[in-house]
């Protein structure tokens, strides 16, 4: 099939790449000259585990084009996927449509033949209506079906995700709009569940799986806060609950808030629905709120540690949002820095991908360091912030040699505390009498 992207961000470039590995003809437009000019270079432009090699692989057999004229990528288009930002409103924090409507408008002119317009955006409820009257308004002649496809990619595994979905969700009441859906998915039809619903379903399963896992995350970072009073391990904990397969292991980490471009983002656009539609969400907006005060918490942690010297130097390992990205938006760890920042200015950071994003916003307010050893080397504590397998597996003994004070407070719970303490350290984390 032809596949037409429009937007090559976190959510447009991999599924790009993925549909073109399944044999797609796929063609990314953008409005970023900068963007497409290195693509079509072959240079990818932003970190996805297992992504470069393929993106370079369909760059070379052709299956795989860039492009910034709209023209170019719609027209004979089978399928057009919209994957633009949906940013949040600065103030009322409902998902910013701008860029979707710009898209739907400027994608109408160009459609010849049937065509599936699919959503793969995170879009509030309704706005399929919303794109499919715009559609009809600029080409009323038309033959289209707007459909919902919601993305459920996790950022740093997209390429694994794409490939192994928990669910396809089609949102969509046309049949021949789920019979294309159908044949472009066919590959992963033994292996993945394919739902097909309205598309009114399909916009709400997006955020309210979205919402439940930001939930999920809270709910375990208050059963840690109430570990660390009543002398109970959330580790332990966690593995005792999550063993119940009804609650499942997955997303019982506990750490120091959510972050990243989608949970606080879809949240908020979620909370406002409820408020909108005049059904309040009241977990979620709890949820919402707890979060925020989470990372103030952290970062008033940290500087309790060290408040007996005002000039201690903190190392900071870990800025991005989550291990595996080099994404700092809406990051828990950045978010923590700035408000350390407010107590101490003697830091230095290290992260193994993220290090460029948060130069762009931390500027010379910090010192940065090649590797979790240099950023440590004469200081008076070390800080997890961002669950990096490689932190797992931090040389203790290298890391004595080089601090002042043996101290680490682990906020992502990724060391062996027995086998900290046996090193010498005063190690705190998440979730426990420390
Ligand atoms: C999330 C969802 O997991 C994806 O399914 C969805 O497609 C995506 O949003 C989206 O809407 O596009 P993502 O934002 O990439 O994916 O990141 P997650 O892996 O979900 O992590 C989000 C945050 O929760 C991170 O800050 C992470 O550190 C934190 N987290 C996650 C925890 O603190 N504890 C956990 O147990 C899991």
């Amino acid at each position: 099939m032809k596949i037409a992207i429009i937007g090559t961000g976190y959510v447009g470039l991999p599924t790009g790449v993925g549909l073109a590995e399944l044999g797609n003809q796929v063609v990314c437009v953008d409005k970023i000259a900068a963007k497409i000019e290195a693509l079509t270079q072959g240079k990818v432009t932003l970190y996805e585990e297992g992504l470069e090699e393929l993106y370079l692989k369909h760059l070379k057999s052709g299956a795989l084009r860039f492009t910034l004229d709209m023209r170019e990528a719609v027209n004979g288009a089978d399928v057009v996927m919209i994957a633009v930002g949906t940013p949040p409103h600065p103030v009322t924090k409902e998902a910013d449509l701008q860029y979707i409507y710009a898209a739907a408008e400027e994608l109408a002119a160009y459609l010849d033949g049937y065509t599936v317009v699919a959503t793969k955006s995170t879009v509030p409820v309704g706005t399929g209506d919303e794109i499919e009257a715009i559609i009809k308004k600029v080409n009323p002649a038309a033959d289209v079906d707007v459909i919902s496809l919601p993305e459920f990619l996790r950022e740093g595994f997209a390429v694994h995700d794409f490939f192994h979905p928990d669910r396809i969700v089609i949102g969509t009441d046309s049949r021949r709009a789920r019979e294309v859906m159908r044949r472009l998915y066919a590959p992963f039809a033994d292996k993945t569940e394919m739902l097909e619903v309205s598309r009114r379903s399909s916009e709400t399963i997006k955020y309210a799986s979205n919402a439940f896992l930001a939930m999920k995350i809270h709910y375990i970072n208050e059963m840690a806060d109430f570990c660390e009073k009543a002398g109970a391990d959330i580790n332990e904990v966690a593995k005792g609950m999550g063993t119940d397969s009804r609650i499942g292991r997955k997303f019982l980490n506990p750490g120091p808030g959510y972050g990243g471009s989608c949970f606080p983002k879809d949240t908020n656009a979620m909370a406002q629905m409820g408020r909108k539609f005049g059904a309040m969400l009241n977990l979620i907006e709890t949820t919402i709120a707890k979060n925020d005060e989470r990372k103030l918490e952290m970062a008033k942690r940290v500087a309790a540690a060290v408040k007996h010297n005002p000039e201690a130097k903190i190392a900071v390992l870990g800025l991005a949002f989550k291990g595996g990205t080099d994404d700092c938006r809406e990051s828990p760890a950045m978010q923590i820095l700035e408000k350390l920042l407010h107590y101490n200015r003697n830091v230095t950071v290290y992260d193994p991908q993220a290090m460029e994003n948060a130069r762009a916003v931390l500027g010379d307010r910090v010192s940065y360091a090649a590797d979790p050893y240099e950023a440590c080397a004469g200081a008076d504590i070390a800080v997890i912030l961002t669950e990096w397998e490689n932190f797992k597996h931090l040389d203790l003994e290298k890391l004595k040699a080089k601090m002042l004070q043996m101290q680490i407070m682990d906020l992502r719970n990724l060391l062996n505390k027995e086998e900290v303490c046996r090193q010498g350290f005063c190690y705190s984390c998440i979730g426990m009498k420390n």
